[in-house]
């Protein structure tokens, strides 16, 4: 659960994912991740992706873009490749 007042990429951050980031605003790409599946909506508010890639909803980037409902989404966390 992602509260209005943090990020997605923050909430991941802080569960120990080690997310990779830049910007911070939407506009490197840097964090983005792939989409597994949407029960819901999402709300992309990078400038990163096209209107295209925003309408295909198969990656995300969550230091900006939102989810209503549940978005499920693969960080490429693997524990057992460490
Ligand atoms: S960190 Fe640059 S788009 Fe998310």
């Amino acid at each position: 659960m992602v509260q209005q007042t943090s990020s997605m990429l923050d909430v991941l951050n802080e569960a120990g994912f080690e997310m990779m980031s830049d910007c911070q605003r939407g506009e490197c790409g840097v964090c983005a991740v792939d989409v597994v599946a949407v029960e819901g909506e999402i709300d992309h508010r990078d400038v990163f992706f096209s209107d295209q890639q925003k309408r295909d909803n198969r990656k995300i980037c969550p230091c900006v873009s939102r989810a209503v409902g549940t978005v499920t989404i693969d960080t490429l966390y693997r524990p057992e490749a460490n």
